[in-house]
């Protein structure tokens, strides 16, 4: 390998090239620039670049408990003193500009701070959670509404959001499901580096390049049961199989900082995990940029029972690669004396802040302390008509089609059947962004009645009636609903989750239609119409009775700006339904965490009638809408699969083909789905899991071949030793339109030549 003279300088200069961010994104300037300034810095200066604080310059709606300074005053000695490196959670140019200027001009070396936020899935613009647009099983259209969020977020002063989240979540009672990409790993994958993209852009220097921080590192949807903050009891192997993958996606794609998780792993909370967060990391994962604590987690050592006081949580987390800490203050208050004291070398704090400097130059920062700060920016680039159209377009490619009986759907536009649109969603603005949209203005996103309205050609055939609130009953709105059915020819029913039912904080003991909307489901069905079940969600749900009966049942979870208008789209089929589920829809909450990817068991099941197999007693362990499901309003038939050679030899790759053919009326889009199962391995795999996702768009009576590449490398895991592994040997192979079913054949896997036949 030979390095160029900008890696000898920096590895020189830095001591190894672990230490910042590649050195392509560096000139020799910056290096130096970091160098001397390390050199002046106090220790003081030092651990006020490690520390994050709130934004209280600027009005923000905090997601988090009250902690640290609150107050614009106080907040602003500390810039001025050098104890803060980073704000967060505060948007606007005006505030952001008087904050940076107070740190370049008037702290005494004038280092930028960065300006940080959640920015989940829009900032004015309000796109569908990221659960939601994983559904649209097109990481290009993230990548898409990434950048679109990033023109928004960095026109209103933030160079930096914390996300994508990245974890893989696998049971549905935990609220963050709604934050990620659902339950896969490839999908997973795939979404994580499109939104790092989307993020950052081409060129961090750019003012609307928005750093990305693909979080939690690690494992934090695997929290015990679904609860919140739990702990995480994991295997080496599922950790490195199924969890660390994504963030390998999101470092690969460029992202230059990762938040470490709130959980314990295996007993080692993550923010003091050295292991983790330096061995793992940075050693195996050579990542290059710098790691930010979660909110108070530091602190939070010592309720975990793992640090005694607030000093020894500083020296833990720092200790263990925590770079930046957030809000809790421990950083600024205890390094100084930490380091003054030996307890932690002043090479960690060097390495830290070098870390975070190189990030800051790297983004153009000491070029441009101003740089994301344009008034002229913050009025021409947020909530423009283009975002508001891309939002439309993919809530409209985020909802997905799971029951759709006698083809119920879509409904016409134009004929005058009259429609009852029921349920506490019905007019509802106030839940149709989700839970991660803070900085969205209340009340602009369009509701579902508003959108019908728009898209029918005599809005008098639309009736309303909520018929309960989301939690509990109206007065005599029962009855309103049952007479509402009743004089409809077709009933719409709104029904579901509160957005405050999932994200942060929101686990739920089961995951169910609130019990007095599933009684107003049960009345409105009674009457024998017709009904379309709109579900309003921030994870999959266990459906019951009326609603898992209803005709035809549409996931349209939080949609952000646009929802009623993409609702709308689908309903009457001007946006032909083409997503798919990223999360299973079990049978019954005590099913999970359920997720399709599991292995067979020694005694799995091949008829419900038989005992003793693994399954519940109560229920059967399938998915009622299995993961990758989603139907179209069109009949889009899979046939002719071939592979080029049944054998695949070790360094080559076989190519598999099949016939997408559109037998409908309709134009329809498939998501065609590759799934593989190792058949006997070292050790046991899955019943399958995805490796290929192609959208095909086809008009009726068009057929597409469809080709996929399948080498060695799509069939390793992690064997013994924690190593990543392949072994030959026999391998089922499925092309389908959801994780069940399909087409099917196998092929063998030869490490030499196959035996002639
Ligand atoms: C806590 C959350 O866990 C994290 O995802 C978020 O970025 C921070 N709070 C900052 O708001």
């Amino acid at each position: 390998m030979s390095l160029d003279r900008r890696q000898i300088i920096l590895g020189a200069l830095s001591g190894a090239m672990t230490l910042g961010v590649p050195a392509r994104l560096l000139a020799q300037t910056d290096v130096a620039r970091v160098d001397a300034l390390i050199g002046k810095m106090t220790l003081e200066e030092k651990a006020g670049q490690m520390t994050c604080l709130a934004d209280s310059f600027r009005p923000y709606n905090p997601p988090n408990p009250e902690a640290g300074i609150q107050n614009e005053k106080q907040l602003a000695q500390e810039i001025v003193k050098g104890r803060v490196g980073c704000l967060f959670n505060g948007i606007g140019v005006a505030g952001g500009l008087r904050a940076q200027e107070m740190a370049v001009k008037e702290s005494r070396l004038g280092i930028p701070l960065l300006l940080a936020g959640d920015v989940i899935h829009g900032l004015k613009t309000i796109f569908p959670v990221p659960l939601a647009e994983a559904a649209s099983f097109d990481p290009a259209l993230a990548e898409r509404t990434a950048r679109a969020m990033a023109l928004e977020a960095t026109a209103a002063g933030l160079h930096l959001t914390f996300a994508p989240m990245v974890d893989i979540a696998r049971d549905q009672r935990w609220g963050r499901v709604v934050e990620g990409s659902g339950e896969d790993l490839y999908l997973g994958r795939l979404y994580a580096a499109a939104r790092v993209r989307g993020f950052q852009g081409r060129n961090l220097r750019r003012d609307d390049s928005l750093l990305a921080c693909p979080k939690h590192f690690a494992a934090y949807g695997a929290v015990a049961a679904g609860m919140e903050y739990g702990s995480v009891d994991i295997s080496e192997e599922t950790l490195r199989e199924t969890h660390l993958p994504p963030f390998d996606s999101a470092f690969a794609a460029g992202a230059l900082t990762t938040m470490a998780a709130f959980s314990e792993i295996n007993g080692v909370p993550a923010t003091a995990d050295r292991t983790l967060l330096t061995d793992i990391l940075r050693g195996e994962m050579t990542f290059r940029g710098f790691v930010f604590s979660d909110y108070t987690a530091d602190e939070e050592l010592i309720a975990h029972g793992y640090a005694e006081d607030e000093r020894d949580a500083a020296r833990l987390a720092v200790l263990a690669g925590v770079d930046m800490s957030m809000q809790s203050g421990l950083y600024v208050r205890h390094l100084p004396d930490l380091v003054k004291s030996g307890a932690v070398p002043m090479g960690t704090i060097d390495v830290a802040v070098r870390r975070i400097l190189y990030v800051k130059t790297a983004i153009g920062l000491f070029d441009n302390p101003y740089r994301s700060l344009d008034p002229a920016a913050e009025t021409a680039r947020i909530g423009t008509s283009g975002h508001r159209a891309l939002a439309r377009e993919s809530a409209a490619r985020s909802i997905v089609l799971l029951q759709n009986k006698d083809a119920v759907l879509p409904l016409g536009a134009d004929d005058g059947e009259k429609i009852a649109l029921i349920g506490p969603f019905a007019e509802d603005r106030d839940n149709l962004y989700g839970p991660w949209a803070f900085y969205g203005d209340k009340g602009k996103g369009v509701d579902i009645a508003t959108g019908m309205r728009a898209a029918m050609r005599d809005p008098t055939r639309l009736m309303i009636e909520p018929g309960c609130a989301i939690d509990g009953p109206l007065d005599g709105g029962l009855a309103r609903a049952v007479e509402a059915a009743k004089a409809a020819d077709v009933v719409v029913l709104a029904i579901g989750e509160s957005q405050d039912m999932s994200g942060e904080a929101q686990s739920r003991t089961t995951i169910e239609i609130p019990l007095v909307q599933q009684a107003l489901a049960e009345a409105v069905a009674a009457t024998g119409k017709p009904v379309i079940v709109l579900l309003r969600h921030g994870r999959a749900l266990a459906l019951h009775g009326a609603v898992a009966n209803a005709q035809a049942i549409l996931a349209t979870w939080f949609l952000g700006s646009e929802a009623g208008h993409a609702i709308a789209d689908i309903l009457f089929g001007r946006v032909d339904p083409s997503a798919k589920l990223p999360v299973s829809f079990p049978w019954e909450s005590g099913q999970e965490p359920f997720f399709y990817d599991r292995k067979s068991t020694g005694r799995p099941v091949v008829d419900q009638r038989t005992e003793y197999k693994a399954r519940y007693a109560t229920a059967d362990n399938s998915a009622r809408f299995p993961f990758g499901h989603g139907l179209t309003y069109t009949d889009l038939v899979l046939d002719k699969l071939k592979l080029s050679d049944a054998a695949l030899r070790w360094d080559q790759a076989i190519e598999v083909r099949a016939t997408l053919t559109n037998k409908g009326k309709r134009r329809g889009t498939q998501a065609v789905q590759l799934y593989l199962r190792d058949r006997v391995a070292s050790r046991t795999r899955p019943i399958r899991e995805l490796k290929r996702i192609e959208r095909v768009t086809l008009n009726p009576g068009d057929s597409k071949v469809v080709r996929f590449s399948i080498s060695r490398a799509d069939l390793s895991f992690i064997g013994a030793g924690n190593k990543r592994i392949v072994e030959p040997g026999l391998f089922d192979l499925w092309i389908g339109d959801s994780s069940i079913g399909g087409l099917h054949t196998q092929f063998t896997l030869y490490a030499g030549e196959p035996a002639a036949t």
